[in-house]
């Protein structure tokens, strides 16, 4: 390992672990689509980037799914798993791992954990009586349930009663540590709105809660009492750390913790929120592990205001989305659109219409007619002059000398939404720019010198603005910077953070004198909208 490698920053990153009890959703797409877009981010800026993702096999919730279709829960999950692997490759997802529940060394990894917490003490025998709900794999308080014992998020689904002998894990022991964490770590849940949950939720005090199940055979066995099957939410959180393990590393917990742990960044939705920032923190602790660094927390994408989810069945079909739209549109919607942290509504007509017009019209069109009239009015395919032509009270160059900085600490604060739209208004402000310069006009009045300041300003606005929103629309950015004559591959994250660093390409003035251009072509095309009958 040389010098450069020690000092390099890491920055490991997880989507939660999704059920296999059906083929993905929308919802189930959103974080890991939010989770990729960090990841490019954190490359962009030269870090060694882990990006975990992958499934939650057991339970009762699964076992339920496959005896349905009259299948074995394995064979079950093994069909489900591909439709996961193809949807992250449709939605161009570059992730790292893919960590199965299911997996053997997942089973090595557990067991250790769990005499970890046994030896500690924190594991005892109980009796746990109380209203379950499937969907969700949890016990519900009473006071939580809606009527006719329904689950509040599963709003379709009745809880079941159960009461039955468990194994618990000692939470309430760490009733203290937790509530010191949270208050000299206030980052550690984000948004705040969810850190104020959790504190409330914790200030009523905290119950141990059971980690086995009887009667229930699709899950590990409890290795100190086979007749029990691990809790699938004990195993689940685990299949984070399984996740680190190097491909061909002997599965101890050592083994997986020595490179990659402590994780920087889980990216949850709200319903899981409990078991991340209650749940893990607390199992951590019994294991005498350090904690992972962050937590975010983001909201629900509803359909006609309902949670889109499996459980509900009102979801969205990913697939038929990025079929129709391509990954980029999918992407650009979900992140620019949502708050990340907020419930966001999908609607179609909303969705073309705001790929229409920031994608095609804002940036896709700008981009042909200037460099169609760097073609007519310089007399070929090299922009004539550099950034040292553009004085700094040039507007776009004003914003373009602010805007690395502001889109990195979007970027940083995950506000997705924010990143975009603070680098559309560059892009609004060059089509602004250009209508008022005319260049045509200047042209027509022998100003060559200063239409080739206003096609330089806006070409390299164009520029910037690809190269900031290359994590959520890689594969148009990769058009934009072909186009300019710039052949980089944002699908190519090494060789983008060798060649075009953050340090570099997200400050204004790249574009040099005697820049080669591309053709001018689409980047984007129109959608038309749906006819309504
Ligand atoms: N298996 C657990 C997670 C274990 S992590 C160790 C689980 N799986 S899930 O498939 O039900 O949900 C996974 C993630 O998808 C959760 O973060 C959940 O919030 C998210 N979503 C599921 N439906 C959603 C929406 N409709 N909208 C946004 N995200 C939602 O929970």
């Amino acid at each position: 390992m040389n010098l450069v490698d020690k000092i390099e920053k890491t920055f490991a990153l997880t989507t939660p672990l999704y059920y296999v009890n059906d083929v993905p959703h929308v919802g189930s797409a959103y974080t890991t689509m939010a989770a990729d877009v960090v990841a490019r981010f954190q490359r962009l800026l030269g870090h060694r980037v882990l990006l975990i993702t992958g499934t939650d096999e057991h339970g009762q919730k699964i076992q339920r799914s496959a005896e349905s279709l009259g299948k074995a829960p394995q064979e079950f999950c093994d069909e489900i798993v591909p439709s996961f692997i193809s949807l992250w490759q449709l939605l161009n997802i570059q992730y790292d791992r893919f960590s199965r529940t299911t997996a053997s060394e997942h089973e090595v990894i557990v067991k250790e954990f769990f005499q970890r917490l046994w030896d500690a003490g924190d594991i005892y025998l109980g009796q746990q009586q109380g209203w379950y709900c499937v969907s969700c794999e949890e016990f519900k308080e009473e006071r939580e349930l809606l009527e006719g014992h329904r689950c509040p998020i599963h709003t379709n689904k009745e809880v079941e009663w159960r009461d039955e002998q468990n194994y618990f894990f000692c939470l309430s022991k760490y009733q203290s540590q937790l509530e010191e964490l949270y208050k000299s770590q206030p980052d550690f849940i984000q948004p705040e709105t969810r850190r104020n949950e959790v504190l409330s939720f914790i200030s009523q005090g905290l119950q141990d809660f059971s980690i086995s199940r009887v009667n229930l055979e699709w899950g590990f066995p409890v290795p100190v009492d086979p007749q029990h099957t691990l809790y699938v939410w004990f195993d689940a959180l685990l299949g984070y750390v399984t996740a680190l393990l190097e491909p061909d590393a002997e599965p101890t917990l050592t083994n997986a913790l020595g490179n990659w742990w402590p994780i920087n960044l889980h990216l949850i939705g709200k319903d899981i929120l409990r078991f991340h920032a209650i749940s893990w923190p607390a199992m951590l602790f019994s294991a005498g592990l350090p904690l992972p660094e962050r937590l975010f927390v983001h909201g629900f994408l509803t359909k006609d205001g309902q949670k889109m989810g499996k459980s509900q069945g009102n979801t969205l079909d990913p697939v038929g989305l990025v079929h129709s739209y391509g990954s980029d549109a999918v992407r650009y919607y979900f992140l620019k659109e949502i708050e990340f942290g907020k419930d966001g509504d999908f609607n179609e007509v909303r969705f073309i219409n705001v790929l229409n017009a920031d994608l095609a019209n804002d940036l896709g069109n700008l981009l042909n007619r200037t460099l169609n009239m760097v073609k007519k009015y310089c007399a070929g395919d090299v922009l004539p002059i550099a950034n040292e032509a553009i004085n700094d009270e040039n507007p776009l160059k004003a914003i373009g000398l602010r805007l690395g900085e502001q889109v990195k600490q979007a970027y940083e604060a995950l506000a997705f939404n924010q990143a975009c739209e603070a680098t559309l208004l560059l892009v609004r402000a060059s089509n602004k720019f250009i209508d008022e310069q005319a260049p045509w006009s200047l042209y027509k009045q022998g100003q060559q010198q200063e239409v080739e300041k206003v096609l330089y300003a806006v070409l390299e606005s164009v520029r910037l603005a690809a190269y900031l929103l290359s994590p959520v629309i890689p594969n148009i950015s990769s058009a934009i910077y072909q186009q300019l004559g710039l052949g980089i591959d944002f699908n190519d994250q090494i060789k983008t953070s060798m060649v075009a660093p953050f340090a570099t390409h997200a400050q204004w003035g790249v574009l040099t004198s005697q820049q080669p251009l591309g053709k001018p072509q689409p980047i984007f095309k129109r959608i038309e909208t749906p006819k309504n009958d």
